[in-house]
């Protein structure tokens, strides 16, 4: 079975002391994932090295970063790059969330680029895709959503590919509270599996995870998790909060 990951992406929340709390809490009573199932913490870059610490015992258990510069070192005052993330043990970087192409221009060929500045430095990208409302309403969201992949992800080899992870957060879902229903997400994760099956063949499109992203929750993650192409979920609001998250972990495949 293809890897089920529950991930979360804090975004800017939470002090150093509460990320703690809850990371311990979640750790502290959840059974054993099995063999097949991940956990991902998608944490702001200065507790990437505690959340590891905390993490690295656990069977499964991952830390990913939320952004990744795409030189290598340099003059980029602010910026964090691979290197860096690598050297503190990151284990994913989740890579053209749409609020990162949103508010900081991030483009096709950036986001192509800080893939490959991921995979250079032996860290695993989280690539995030997903149509906002207008080309939902408009119904050409599996075209948007096809240059999506084309455009950051083409350039990559069969190998590359194998066993990578993608979510799908379609925007007018993602802090809504308004969720895709578990059909549309459906149907957009075959859509994904059918453009990269196309160029890649079957056994590369079937070995990927596809995560559904946006106002993922307790009440709604069995559901959703349940579809045949949806191998868990990229988690914003609801990963903040140990309940429900909790709920969520237990609610993969
Ligand atoms: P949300 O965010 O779960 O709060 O909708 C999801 C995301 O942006 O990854």
């Amino acid at each position: 079975m293809r890897k089920q990951i529950a991930a979360a992406n804090w975004k800017m929340n939470l002090t150093l002391a509460e990320a703690e709390t809850l990371v311990s809490s979640l750790l502290e009573d959840q059974e054993d994932l099995k063999e097949h199932q991940l956990v991902i913490f998608g944490v702001p870059f200065p507790y990437l090295h505690a959340m590891k610490q905390k993490v690295a015992a656990k069977k499964n258990y991952f830390i990913a970063a939320q952004n990744v510069h795409f030189q290598k070192s340099g003059a980029y005052t602010g910026e964090v790059c691979a290197a860096m993330l690598n050297s503190v043990d990151t284990d994913y970087v989740i890579i053209g969330h749409s609020e990162r192409r949103e508010y900081f221009d991030e483009d096709h060929q950036m986001l192509a680029d800080k893939i490959d500045a991921c995979l250079q430095a032996n860290l695993k990208p989280v690539f995030c895709c997903g149509e906002p409302l207008s080309i939902r309403e408009a119904q050409t969201q599996n075209a948007h959503v096809q240059a999506q992949l084309q455009e950051s992800l083409f350039h990559l080899t069969a190998e590359q590919l194998t066993d990578f992870v993608i979510a799908y957060e379609p925007v007018w879902a993602i802090g809504t509270g308004k969720t895709a229903t578990s059909l549309q997400a459906q149907q957009m994760h075959a859509h994904i599996r059918n453009v990269i099956a196309q160029k890649y063949g079957a056994a590369v499109s079937e070995s990927i995870s596809i995560l559904y992203g946006g106002s993922v929750k307790a009440a709604n993650a069995k559901e959703i998790f349940g579809e045949k192409d949806v191998d868990g979920g990229l988690v914003g609001g609801a990963s903040l909060n140990a309940e429900e998250f909790r709920a969520i972990i237990k609610a993969l495949k």
